[in-house]
């Protein structure tokens, strides 16, 4: 049995969680796998309901569950709140009391959306790698911290337990994912934390003999990235140089729409699609639903342990893109599209009865 927290938030939350809630129960009647659902209030929701983004309930909800999916926070409403109470605070604070250390991102093309993406057909084809982003360390949490009249100053600092959590993480994957490939990317050549950041991954290296491991500097690797994606399976790099690659990684896919991610601790995990509320969307039945159902399947992956689960959620998403399905946000000018509730529809029928 598996307890999973849903908390769907703002805006195109609700519609898009509602799509991977239908996905998880129709695999859970399928395959005769108990999954139990609670749904709870996070964000701007949460806050005209109680006065607070996220409230205690919730997140001992979210540490109690196996898995919580979560669909996304904010909007106009909230957006002149206190610092403190702004959503973007809450997802931070949910973020580290659950421990989620590393943040993935899959930059996957799909063959049907070849032309969306912004680079040439022939450079994307077949592109399906992963970012493996420190989330909880790094120059985002650094200290000393702080600016005066005079000059700014932030601090990069990379414990040896954090690199080596996460440099384990990713050769697992890579393991897993078969290719067995990994590049760490640093800026080596400049930073002395990104030296110990180096040696630390090889160190964890020497327990992966099967796995092929390479360096990179940041700089290279968002030239690459664009270049020739197709040369990488799975990155590994800090929090700083992960934010900036795994939006570079993500775009050349195509639609924000198609983007999930996994937040993942030792203990605790959260799904969520990369994109935001998008308010000028809400509430129309637009929005696309597969960033948050593919990030079901990562869910099946990483949480779960069931591979097949996933794999199946990824054939069924191609066959609805295959047969032309298509949101707003990834049609063609002209093109035919197709509502939220239609395309969940049409990816839980090619999932099969
Ligand atoms: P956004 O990602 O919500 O929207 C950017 C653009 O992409 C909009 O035009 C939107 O309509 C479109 N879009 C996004 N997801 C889509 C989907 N599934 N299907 C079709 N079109 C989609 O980013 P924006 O506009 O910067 O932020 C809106 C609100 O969301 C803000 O309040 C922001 O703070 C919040 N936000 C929340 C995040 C989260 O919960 N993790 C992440 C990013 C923003
Ligand atoms: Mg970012």
């Amino acid at each position: 049995m598996y307890k999973i927290v849903s908390i769907p938030g703002d805006g195109i939350g609700p519609e898009v969680v509602a799509g991977a809630v239908d996905v998880l129960r129709h695999l859970s009647k399928k395959h005769g796998f108990e999954i139990v659902i609670e749904e709870h209030p996070f964000g701007g929701a949460s806050y005209d309901l109680h006065g607070s983004m996220l409230t205690d309930e919730t997140l001992a909800a979210c540490k109690e569950c196996d898995a919580v999916l979560l669909g996304a926070v904010g909007g106009p409403k909230w957006e002149n709140l206190p610092h403190e109470h702004k959503p973007e605070a809450a997802l931070l604070k949910i973020r580290r009391e659950l421990g989620l250390f590393a943040n993935l991102r899959p930059a996957k093309v799909y063959d049907a959306l070849i032309d969306a993406s912004s680079l040439k057909a022939d450079v994307v084809r077949g592109t399906d790698f992963i970012v493996f982003r420190e989330l909880t360390g790094g120059i985002y949490f650094g200290e000393p911290r702080g600016y005066d009249e005079g000059k700014g100053w932030n601090t990069m600092v990379y414990e040896k337990h954090e690199v080596e959590r996460i440099a384990r993480l990713a050769f697992e994957a890579a393991q897993k994912r078969g290719s067995k490939k990994v590049m760490s990317i640093d800026k080596a050549n400049v930073l002395e934390v990104s030296q110990f950041w180096r040696n630390e991954v090889h160190r964890v290296h020497r327990d992966f003999g099967d796995i092929e491991l390479g360096d990179m500097y940041v700089d290279n690797a968002a030239m690459q990235i664009v270049r020739n994606p197709k040369q990488f399976d799975v990155i590994v790099t800090g929090n700083l140089f992960g934010d900036i690659l795994s939006d570079i990684a993500g775009m050349i896919t195509g639609s924000l729409g198609m983007l999930p991610s996994a937040s993942i601790g030792r203990i605790h995990a959260m799904y969520e699609p990369i994109h935001g509320s998008a308010p000028d969307i809400a509430g129309k039945n637009i929005a696309n639903p597969i960033a948050t159902i593919a990030s079901v399947a990562m869910m099946f992956e990483h949480s779960f342990c069931m591979p097949e689960m996933s794999a199946q959620i990824h054939e069924a998403i191609e066959a609805a893109l295959a047969e032309g399905m298509r949101t707003a946000d990834i049609a063609a000018p002209g093109e035919k599209t197709v509502s939220t509730t239609e395309m969940t529809a049409a990816i839980i029928r090619h999932l099969g009865a």
